[in-house]
């Protein structure tokens, strides 16, 4: 095992590649789907953006009922997106342009497509089979009841009744069941999966639903405040502190734990990030600690509302807690799962300008920032209609759901597909919009005022000052001013409505034009 004194993953910038949306770039007449050929062709795109890393959302063989998050086979390629050998010419393109790779690990659920869940179907009640999953009798007379009150993060009861009259338990949609990882079968067999990547060369792992895997042994009863009962569950973003007998439950470190022993064995700095929707950013630190997983995403910090005492707390919080794991903290603010933050921030130029203030807050606070991909792009959340929506979430619910942020990229022309793929003109899995032509990459790398020419000014700047700088922070809110002090750098982000003064200094950076010397509204700096 060779490790350095300080591993890439520290302070890397990665970008998020949800794969079905980057590139569409397999052969056949374009299915209007991104896949792994699609990605290998625009890697110049993320070295140009000066990212370190990509991580690349499930490309699995998957029956796509959550979008590749409902693995059929962890250790194989799905058509959709192309072959081994196609993953194998990904990460060697990546290597070669000094880009790491991480993959998504889905630990939680397998597919209903996996084989072992067809074979827990085909086998009896009480079988081995069935035993590598959370089958259970229902309550009632006549078992017609769910076995607990939990319900699904997509809606709905989390159990589903089979004709033998058992039901199962999963947390999102019924075709993905729930695994049971009190099992020894389960771990065994993600220890495999885990080496089978790492064989292949992968540099680390996104580890899915990561503050799940284990239940409370006796699946007891969520204890629910009266206002929530029989409501669908909160999305994992939305949860407020509450009883939770199928989270965070404190033999799911041993998992990581075990993990952590096997990325060791590895050479190289292979490493794991949870998304870990924890409650607190002091439960998020126990999935980091020492001899756990690396980096753990903090949605504390996504989850914060446009004020700079708010940042400034939030800030603050992040580092304390980790800092007590010994671990470095992590930043993001936009991922597949969660509005876009121009349209958190309120949408439209003011959305556009906060959130481009935010990425520079964020890019320089000490460790790890998660971008995800069109935000170089200042892509908004999109209105999908209704009839096109494919979020399983949306068929449960009838919410939304999640679609409005995966919209195929933009690369170029002026109208949809614009550049994504299908020379043919085959349309994308989700429509694009109209009016996306000054959004391309190409429309936006021939603009020094663009998103995209602000993000790689930015990730420069951060590669220059902030590269092996000191991680002490200070960060605080002066009035409607939110002020971060690092490595002799004062970072000013201006949350208020009313110019704010500029402090004295050399502007390294602004995310946006600074007339008269002044620090305008939604606007941020770095001041050395
Ligand atoms: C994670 C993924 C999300 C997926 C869910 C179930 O939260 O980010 O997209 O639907 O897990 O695997």
């Amino acid at each position: 095992m060779t490790t350095s004194p300080t591993p890439w993953w520290y302070d890397a910038v990665v970008y998020q590649v949800y794969v079905r949306s980057f590139a569409d770039g397999l052969p056949s007449p374009g299915d209007g789907i991104g896949d792994l050929p699609g990605i290998t062709s625009r890697l110049p795109h993320l070295r140009e953006l000066g990212v370190d890393a990509l991580w690349i959302t499930p490309f699995y063989t998957s029956p796509q009922k959550d979008h590749g998050y409902d693995v059929a086979d962890y250790s194989d390629v799905d058509p959709l997106f192309g072959q081994l050998a196609d993953f194998d010419t990904l990460l060697v393109t990546a290597h070669s342009l000094d880009l790491r790779v991480i993959v998504d690990l889905v630990p939680n659920h397998t597919s209903d497509q996996h084989a072992w869940f067809r074979a827990a179907l085909a086998a009896a009640p009480g079988s081995p089979e069935r035993a590598r999953y959370l089958f259970r009798e229902g309550r009632g007379a006549d078992g017609s009841e769910p076995p607990n009150n939990w319900m699904s993060i997509f809606g709905g009861p989390a159990w589903t009744r089979l004709p033998d009259g058992s039901w199962y338990l999963h947390l999102f949609d019924s075709t993905q069941p729930d695994l049971d990882w009190r099992n020894p079968e389960v771990g065994d067999m993600f220890e495999g999966v885990l080496r089978s990547w790492l064989d292949r060369g992968v540099d680390g792992f996104r580890v899915d639903v990561a503050h799940g895997l284990y239940k409370e042994e006796s699946l007891r009863d969520q204890v629910l405040p009266e206002k929530s009962a029989g409501k669908q569950a909160e999305s994992m973003v939305e949860r407020v502190v509450r009883d939770e007998p199928m989270w965070e439950q404190p033999e799911v470190h041993d998992v990581y734990r075990r993990w952590r022993r096997v990325l060791d064995s590895y050479d190289g700095d292979r490493m794991a990030v949870a998304e870990a929707w924890t409650q607190t950013a002091e439960s998020m630190a126990e999935f980091i600690r020492p001899d756990e997983l690396h980096q753990a995403f903090n949605f504390g910090w996504l989850s914060t509302p446009w004020s700079a005492a708010d940042f400034a707390e939030v800030i603050t919080g992040s580092i304390a807690a980790v800092s007590a794991a010994a671990a470095a903290p992590t930043w993001v603010l936009s991922n597949h799962d969660v509005v876009r933050h121009p349209t958190r921030y309120g949408g439209g130029p003011s959305g556009l300008a906060r959130a481009r203030a935010a990425t520079l807050a964020m890019l320089a606070l000490p460790g790890s920032a998660y971008l995800y991909q069109g935000e170089e792009l200042g892509l908004e959340q999109v209105e999908v209609p209704p009839e096109a929506r494919q979020d399983p979430s949306w068929f449960r619910t009838g919410e939304p759901g999640r679609d409005g942020c995966r919209v195929p990229l933009p690369w170029s022309g002026t109208a949809p597909p614009y550049g994504f793929g299908g020379a043919d003109g085959t349309q994308p899995w989700i429509p694009q919009p109209e009016g996306w032509g000054d959004l391309t990459v190409e429309a936006q790398a021939a603009d020094p005022d663009s998103t995209l020419a602000f993000y790689r000014r930015a990730l420069a700047t951060r590669r220059e000052v902030f590269r092996g700088a000191d991680d002490t922070t200070v960060a605080e809110s002066d009035g409607d001013v939110l002020v971060v002090r690092r490595a002799g750098i004062t970072v000013v982000l201006n949350a208020g409505t009313y110019p704010a003064a500029l402090p004295e200094g050399e502007v390294l950076i602004s995310s946006g034009p600074l007339p008269g010397d002044v620090l305008p509204p939604d606007t941020a700096a770095w001041i050395r």
